[in-house]
């Protein structure tokens, strides 16, 4: 018998869903039923991938071209999913970027914009997607951070900083809510193939073939699997993990990093 996932019907919410692993994530859920709604900043990208979405698999997908880290904008997100689908089930906290390199070289600025869009913002979106769970009776959170989280490398501040707190976040709030069978949960993901990497291929003189460029990408990262993932098989587990079958989870964080990272 076929894994049911139990997600149709349901209405998701995903920030950064218009390329990379939002968009993939999105895609999954509305192939098993779910209404989703996705935020991004570039509104063209983003209505292109809303209407791709909603052609392949006939369900509803809402657009809302918004900075999330703007003030109101993640209240803005969340009435408008809430008015348009009429409940709330789930809320991935997707939208990021990488934000790394040399400690010395940054400023109290660079600090700043990375804590607004990975911690501030991910807080506020949780803080006002709640009430609506509660009211149904339960719900799903997913924050997606990344393995320096639990596993800080040189050169990774500030975002093994901010996913640290991504990660104390998932766990109190895990517990906060278990009540009110919210719950809340991690992927701490390696290196997946997504726009971002793709923005580097395409910025080479001459861009190498895509296979090549991943392939060196995993090799340099020492990826025990030897590869870097594809951003659907990190929808494959965030479907998972929001679903009715993982109804016994919560407060975990998952690395999705084909065994790289030292810690479990
Ligand atoms: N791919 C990886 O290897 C990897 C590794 C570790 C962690 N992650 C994390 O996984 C998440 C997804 O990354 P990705 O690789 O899929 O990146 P991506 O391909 O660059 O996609 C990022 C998405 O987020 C949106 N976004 C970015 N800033 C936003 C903002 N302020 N407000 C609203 N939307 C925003 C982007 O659209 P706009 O630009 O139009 O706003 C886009 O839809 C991020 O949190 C990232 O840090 C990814």
């Amino acid at each position: 018998m076929a894994l049911e996932l139990g997600l149709t019907g349901k209405v998701a919410l995903i920030t950064g869903g218009s390329e990379g692993l939002g968009r993939a994530m999105a895609q999954r859920l509305s192939a098993e039923g779910a209404r989703v709604a996705i935020c991004a900043r570039r509104e063209v990208v983003l209505r292109r991938a809303a209407a791709e979405i909603e052609a392949a698999t006939g369900t509803p997908v809402l657009a809302m071209p918004l900075d999330i880290t703007a003030p109101e904008a993640a209240a803005r997100f969340v009435e408008a999913a809430v008015e348009r689908f009429g409940r709330l089930d789930i809320l991935i906290n997707n939208a990021g970027t990488s934000a790394g390199g040399r400690f010395d070289a940054q400023d109290d600025a660079y600090w700043e914009g990375d804590f607004a869009l990975k911690v501030f913002a991910a807080a506020r979106c949780i803080r006002l997607a709640v009430p609506h769970m509660r009211r149904q009776g339960g719900g799903r959170i997913l924050n997606i951070v990344n393995t320096a989280a639990k596993a800080p490398r040189p050169e990774s501040l500030p975002t093994a900083a901010s996913r640290a707190a991504g990660l104390a976040l998932t766990k109190a709030l895990a517990h906060e809510y278990a009540r009110d069978r919210i719950l809340v949960n991690a992927i701490c993901i390696g290196v997946v193939k997504s726009m971002q990497w793709e923005r580097q291929r395409l910025a080479q003189s001459p861009p190498p073939p895509p296979e090549e460029f991943y392939a060196q990408m995993a090799a340099r990262a020492g990826i025990p699997l030897g590869r870097v993932g594809e951003a659907e098989e990190l929808a494959d587990l965030a479907a998972f993990l929001v679903s009715e079958r993982a109804a016994y989870i919560t407060g975990v964080a998952i690395n999705f990093d084909g065994g790289r990272c030292p810690v479990v």
